[in-house]
C-alpha cells in the first residue's frame, strides 16, 4: 500500500465536488488483487488508520480523477487543424486519406504510442477510441494501452459504403473482423471493444443490422458512432432512411440504442431524439471543440438536462483541436453558454470537470471503476501542479473558493498542469515511470 498527502478533488453521487485542502489517498490491492483506492479523505482523520504507511507528501498539489475522452478517433492526431467548409467536405479531404495510411500496419504501430502519450501528457487515462476500419488498428492500439497498462475501449470502423478506397470495408467481412476482435479484446487486461458503425451514411443496412446482432449477443460491448452533427450530414442521412423518424432512429431501428452506446455530437435534436436517449440509457459525447471548429453547431445542455439523458465531454481530435481536458471543458463552457440558437446556460466548474471525469464514466457504465477518487475506484488518477504557469499561480493565490480555483484551471490550464499521471497505480512523471 502506499499514500499521497496533497489536496483532493473528486466527486459525490450528485456529481459535485468533494475538495480536502489536506487529503490523504491510499492505493493498495483489492481482494483480487487489482490496484484501487482505499480510502480518500482527510489527512487528520484517516493517517491514524495507516501507520507506517509510506506517504508522498505533495504540498501545493492537487489529486484529481484521471480524465476519460469519451469519443476520440487515434489515427486523426495528426488530422487536428485541417480547416475545411464542414463535415463532410473536411471527411474527404483530409480524414479519409489520412486514415487510408493505416493500411500499413508499421505506421498504426508507431501512431498508437503518438497518440497515447499526447493522452497521458494532458491527463487523459480512459478513453473511448475509433481506430480505422483496418482490423490491426485495433490491434495496434490496444497492444500499445495493455502495455501502458490503460483502460482502454476502442473498435474498428465499420463504413462499407459512401466511403473511398483505402477506408471502405467489406460487409460481410467487417463484421467477421469485429467478432474476431471483441473475442481478442474484450474484457482482456483493462481493455474493452466498442462496435463502432462510422455513422449511419457510411454504412448499408446489412452491416447496421450485423452490428446491431452482435450488440445483441455482447451486452457489455460498447457502441460508438456519430448523429446529428451537421445539417448536410443530417439531409444526407434522412434521404437514405427515408422511413426513419429522425437520424437518431436509425440507430435504434437497427438495434444500437442501449447502455454503453455512445453517440458523439447530438446536437440537432428534439426532444423526441431526446427522450429516446434518456430511455434507452445510451450517452452522448459532447464535443465543443470540434464543432466550434468545424461549425457545426452548439450541444444544447439545457435540452440535455431538461429530459434528462446522459452525456460526458471528448475531443473529438482530430475534428476537435485540441487532447487537453482543460480546452475542452472550456470550450464547453462558451457552447453552454451561447443563447441565440438555443437556450444559453453558464455551466458550473464542477459540473463541466464531472462531465469529463465521473460523468464520462457514468455516460460508460463505469462508474465506481474509473473517473473518481472514492474507495473501489481504479488507482487512475492525476498530480496537478496548480501553480505550473505565472497567471495561474496569481489566479489560485487569489481565489476564494472551489468554484474560483476549478474555473481558473480550466480557462488557463493546459498540459503544463499535469505533473503526473499515475495509470493503475503506477507512476509517470515528465521524469520517467516510478512504481506506486
Ligand atoms: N462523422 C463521420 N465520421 C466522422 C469523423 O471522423 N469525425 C467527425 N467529427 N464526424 C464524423
Ligand atoms: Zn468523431
Amino acid at each position: 500500500m502506499h499514500a499521497y498527502r496533497a489536496a483532493l478533488l473528486n466527486f459525490a453521487d450528485d456529481g459535485s465536488a468533494r475538495y480536502e485542502e489536506d487529503g490523504l489517498l491510499v492505493v493498495g490491492p483489492d481482494a483480487a488483487g487489482r490496484k484501487v483506492i482505499r480510502a480518500a479523505g482527510a489527512y487528520g482523520a484517516l493517517a491514524a488508520n495507516y501507520p507506517g504507511i509510506a506517504v508522498t507528501h505533495l504540498p501545493g498539489r492537487i489529486l484529481a480523477p484521471g480524465f476519460i475522452d469519451l469519443h476520440v478517433h487515434f489515427p486523426q492526431t495528426d488530422v487536428i487543424g485541417s480547416p475545411a467548409e464542414g463535415l463532410l467536405p473536411w471527411l474527404e479531404d483530409y480524414t479519409f486519406p489520412h486514415e487510408a495510411r493505416f493500411a500499413d500496419h508499421a505506421y498504426a504501430v508507431e501512431m498508437a504510442e503518438v497518440f497515447l502519450d499526447e493522452l497521458l501528457r494532458n491527463g487523459v487515462t480512459s478513453a473511448l477510441a475509433f481506430c480505422t476500419s483496418h482490423p490491426h488498428s485495433v490491434d495496434a492500439l490496444m497492444e500499445a494501452s495493455e502495455r501502458r497498462g490503460l483502460r482502454m475501449m476502442a473498435g474498428k470502423v465499420l463504413q462499407d459504403r459512401h466511403s473511398p478506397d483505402g477506408v471502405r470495408d467489406d460487409t460481410e467481412q467487417s463484421l467477421l473482423d469485429t467478432e474476431a476482435l471483441i473475442r481478442r479484446w474484450h474484457g482482456r487486461s483493462r481493455l474493452g471493444y466498442a462496435i463502432t458503425p462510422r455513422f449511419a451514411p457510411s454504412c448499408s443496412e446489412a452491416q447496421l443490422r450485423g452490428a446491431g446482432d452482435l450488440a445483441a449477443s455482447h451486452p457489455d460491448v460498447w457502441i460508438q458512432s456519430h448523429v446529428a452533427e451537421n445539417k448536410e450530414e443530417i439531409r444526407w442521412a434522412r434521404e437514405l432512411f427515408p422511413a426513419a423518424r429522425s437520424y437518431l432512429s436509425i440507430y435504434q431501428d437497427f438495434g444500437l440504442m442501449r447502455e454503453r452506446a455512445i453517440y458523439a455530437h447530438c446536437i440537432h435534436f428534439d426532444d423526441e431524439d431526446r427522450a429516446l436517449m434518456r430511455d434507452t440509457g445510451a450517452a452522448a459525447a459532447v464535443s465543443p471543440t470540434s464543432n466550434l471548429f468545424l461549425g457545426s453547431g452548439f450541444f444544447d445542455y439545457e435540452g440535455a438536462l431538461r429530459v434528462g439523458f446522459r452525456f460526458g465531454l471528448a475531443s473529438d481530435v482530430g475534428g476537435g483541436t485540441s487532447f487537453s481536458p482543460f480546452h475542452t471543458m472550456l470550450a464547453a463552457y462558451y457552447v453552454g453558454r451561447e443563447g441565440q440558437t438555443k437556450p444559453g446556460i453558464s455551466l458550473g466548474p464542477q459540473h463541466l470537470w464531472w462531465q469529463h471525469t465521473a460523468g464520462a464514466a457514468e455516460a460508460l457504465g463505469l462508474s465506481g471503476v474509473i473517473g473518481n477518487l472514492r474507495p473501489g475506484c481504479e488507482a487512475d488518477f492525476l498530480v496537478l501542479d496548480p501553480q505550473a504557469t505565472p497567471l495561474l499561480a496569481r489566479k489560485v493565490r487569489n481565489a476564494r473558493n472551489l468554484d474560483e480555483l476549478l474555473f481558473s484551471l480550466i480557462v488557463l490550464g493546459d498540459d503544463r498542469v499535469v505533473e503526473q499521471v499515475v495509470v493503475d497505480g503506477v507512476s509517470t512523471s515528465r521524469g520517467g515511470a516510478s512504481a506506486a
